[in-house]
């Protein structure tokens, strides 16, 4: 991407690359390193009982077939369909959000609807088209009214994310919101103490750590257009980070 398509793609987004860095005021709450139940420890079965073990294994097709058909929470009682994934099996960036909206339990794509078109438009600013990444959510499922994920249904979906990520084998994920940056790294921390830093998953008992990038979520900055500049500085290091593997 040359220069002028990158102004072309940041006025799209309405922020300008100079605008000086505000320094992060630090949240009065303490509590970094609180963890979420992870998927072994998380409170409330699944709705219908069924091993998990076996994903792991899982091809993109079978992966697939295993979600469409999954019936471990209680969401699998209010989609419309579920919302897999979407993007290049190859992706050096995986963009993992929340969960499904309205349109997205509709069309079952993710981040189709406002929010997704500010992400094409964040993704467009460090040279990337939506094809080129690979895009998912933390839920398979639309959480009715949007309610945040409950601790069980995030554990009941983790093994498909975690499969997604080692079939990927990203260089980078990009955890977009609290939501699902607190998923992913299963802490509870702030969203603006998350932020500016490179944090890692381990993906398996064998595999490797990725690193994880953490930035606002694209509904937020529709709500919130002032933090776009702070999104800015998240998307240039991301593209640092991408450059750095350059092979
Ligand atoms: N918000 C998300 O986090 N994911 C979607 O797919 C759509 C909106």
């Amino acid at each position: 991407m040359d220069a002028a398509e990158r102004r072309a793609a940041l006025a799209s987004l309405e922020i300008v690359e100079w605008t000086p860095r505000v320094v992060e005021p630090q949240s009065p709450t303490m509590d970094v390193g609180m963890s979420i139940p992870s998927s072994a420890s998380v409170q409330g079965r699944p709705a219908t009982p069924e091993t998990t073990a076996d994903i792991g294994q899982l091809d993109w097709t079978a992966l697939r077939a295993r979600v469409d058909a999954c019936r471990a929470c209680e969401l699998c009682q209010t989609r419309t369909q579920t919302v897999f994934g979407v993007g290049d099996h190859s992706a050096r960036l995986l963009i993992v959000g929340e969960a499904p909206g309205a349109e997205e339990d509709r069309l079952g794509e993710p981040f189709v609807g406002p929010a997704g078109r500010l992400l094409d438009e964040m993704l467009r600013a460090i040279g990337l088209q939506r094809q080129q990444v690979y895009i998912c959510n933390i839920l398979k499922c639309r959480p009715p009214r949007n309610a945040d994920p409950t601790p069980a249904q995030a554990a009941a979906c983790r093994p498909y994310l975690e499969r997604q990520i080692a079939l990927i084998a990203p260089q980078l994920i990009l955890a977009v919101g609290r939501i699902a940056a607190q998923n992913l790294l299963q802490v509870a921390t702030p969203i603006g103490r998350l932020r500016g830093q490179c944090h890692s998953i381990q993906i398996g008992e064998a595999g490797g750590r990725v690193p994880v990038w953490v930035t606002y979520h694209p509904a937020y900055l529709l709500r919130s257009p002032r933090e776009k500049a702070r999104a800015w500085d998240d998307l240039k290091a991301v593209r640092r980070l991408l450059e750095a593997e350059q092979p």
